[in-house]
Parts: C-alpha cells; structure tokens; sequence
C-alpha cells in the first residue's frame, strides 16, 4: 500500500545523505520493552510482563503513568499494538505519541480519548512543528479498540506523516516546506505513551467524567516495531522507508475513513477558516 517513488528531487537527496550520516538505522522487531522503553512515572503502576513481550499502564484516582523509548529517532516506521481502557472509559486518555525536546519542539501525536461504554472511542491526531500545532484530525475507528490488539503506525520520512491503523492509512501530512510550512526534518524525536485522566476536556467535551468505581484503569501494549533511524552517531544508508508514500490503492483507503470515520479537521473548521486556511491545508 506504501510505495517507493524515485522522484525525489536532487537537493532533497543532498539533505538526505547529510541527515543519514548522523544516525544509524535499526531494524528491529520482536523487541523487548525493557531493552527499548523506561517506564517514567506512575510508582509501579506502569509494569512490563511476560518477559518484556508486553507492557500494561493504569491509571487510579491518584496518579496516571506512562513510559518512553530509550532510543531518539529521526525518521523511520514505528509500530505498536494497543488494547486500549475497556468498558466504562469515560475521561480517560491514552497518548501515544513521537516528540522532540525544547521550545521549537515537533510532535507527531495519537491520542485515544475514552468514552461510555457501547459509545465510541475518539482517535485525536495532530502534528507540531518547530513548536506549532493546531492541525487536530479526529477519528472513530471501524472496530473496538478495547477487545483485541490494533496496530498504530507512525511512517515519518521528508516526504509525508502518515497515520496508519491496522496499515490503514488514516492521515497523511505532506512536507510543504516548499509554501513554507513547518515540517519535522532535524530534531530527533522519542516514543512517549501515557495513561491519564482528562475527564475535563476529553469525553464529549467533559461533560461525561470519570467513573473511579471502575479505577484502576488498564491500556496493554506488545509488538513493538521499528524501522528507524535511530539517534547515535555512525554512518548509514538510505532505506526504502525514507521515501515511501501513499500509492493510488493508499489514497483510497485514506479516502474511505476520511469519508466515513472522520469527525474533526482543522482544514474544514469554519471557526479557523476566518483567518485563513493554513497553507498546507490548500488542495493543490
Ligand atoms: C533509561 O533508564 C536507564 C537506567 O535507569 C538510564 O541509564 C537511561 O538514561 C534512561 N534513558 C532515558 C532516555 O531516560
Ligand atoms: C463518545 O461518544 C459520542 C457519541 O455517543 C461521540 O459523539 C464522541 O465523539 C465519542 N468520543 C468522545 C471522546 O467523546
């Protein structure tokens, strides 16, 4: 569904190579959350078990927690099956999501707000760069997210953002640098997961909190993958992922849950088009 093209542009090539020869890529699958993530907060509520294949979070009237890779990419493929809060989930939000460091930070996020039992889950998307966000996509998904292990997908090459479910494409941010958007190609930038409570924003607009006689909360987290070019120093070569982008079959997916699953974009909010549409969001 993910195609290489060749057609990119000489400069861009130059950029490229000179990017690579600050990292090295790794391919890894099968990994072991404790040789790849630290848990950072939660005081044992965050666990990796059996053996490192998984990692559960939760989360209590007293505190969230949360965990984030030991490595720093810059680029690569990176997935990860979720089993996200069951039943009652109301106010609960589990964030996933890649981020640098600093005020001109980028941020390539998944959020997955919780919801009543029997109503849907929200998958809140959004990208930062050089600091500035503000380009919210949100989603319902075409299945339950709390039954079963999905796959979450983060492609970030110099070419597109892709968002992917199930390999799915459910988002696509283009680089269009070029009209002089801001887009993510310098700073590296770690895996960060949490489970926490904003019951007074998250589900349907906070007017449906948290009910704690459900607590302790639960997200599950295995399979971890990635294709990346990870932060460290070393030479390397270009790899197939640093140019793929959506083929025909890829945009009609794209098109598909963007028609039937989509509940909010930044592009079509009539509040914000008052003051222009932001330039990526033209259709060219
Ligand atoms: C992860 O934990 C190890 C051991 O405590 C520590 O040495 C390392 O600096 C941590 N990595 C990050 C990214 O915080
Ligand atoms: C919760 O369910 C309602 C419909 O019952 C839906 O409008 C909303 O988008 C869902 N998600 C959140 C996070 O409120």
């Amino acid at each position: 569904m993910i195609s290489s093209s060749s057609s990119i542009s000489y400069a861009n090539q130059i950029t490229l190579v000179a990017l690579l020869l600050a990292c090295s890529v790794i391919i890894a699958s099968g990994t072991n959350f404790y040789s790849d993530f630290n848990i950072t907060w939660g005081n044992g509520r965050a666990q990796i078990i059996n053996n490192g294949k998984m990692l559960t979070l939760s989360l209590d009237k007293y505190s969230g927690s949360g965990f984030e890779s030991k490595n720093q990419f810059l680029f690569g493929q990176i997935d990860m099956q979720l089993k996200l809060v069951p039943g009652n989930s109301a106010g609960t939000v589990t964030s996933y999501y890649l981020s640098s460091k600093g005020k001109t930070w980028d941020e390539i996020d998944f959020e997955f707000l919780g919801n009543l039992s029997g109503s849907p889950y929200t998958i809140h998307t959004n990208v930062f760069a050089q600091g500035k966000g503000n380009r919210e996509q949100q989603f319902h998904l075409w299945f339950d997210p709390t039954t079963a292990f999905h796959t979450y997908s983060i492609l970030w090459n110099p070419h597109n953002i892709v968002f992917s479910v199930d390999s799915i494409p459910i988002r696509v941010f283009n680089n269009a640098m070029n009209k002089g958007v801001e887009f993510p190609t310098k700073q590296p930038m770690r895996i960060y997961s949490s489970l926490w409570n904003a019951d007074d924003w998250a589900t349907q607009g906070g007017r449906v909190k948290t009910d704690w006689t459900k607590a302790p909360f639960h997200a599950v987290y295995r399979g971890f993958r990635s294709r990346a070019c990870i932060w460290s120093g070393g030479a390397s070569s270009a790899k197939v992922w640093m140019d793929d982008r959506l083929d025909a079959a890829g945009y009609r997916k794209l098109r598909w849950v963007q028609n039937k699953y989509m509940i909010y974009n930044y592009c079509t909010d009539s509040s914000r088009v008052k003051q222009g549409l932001p330039l990526e969001c033209e259709v060219p």
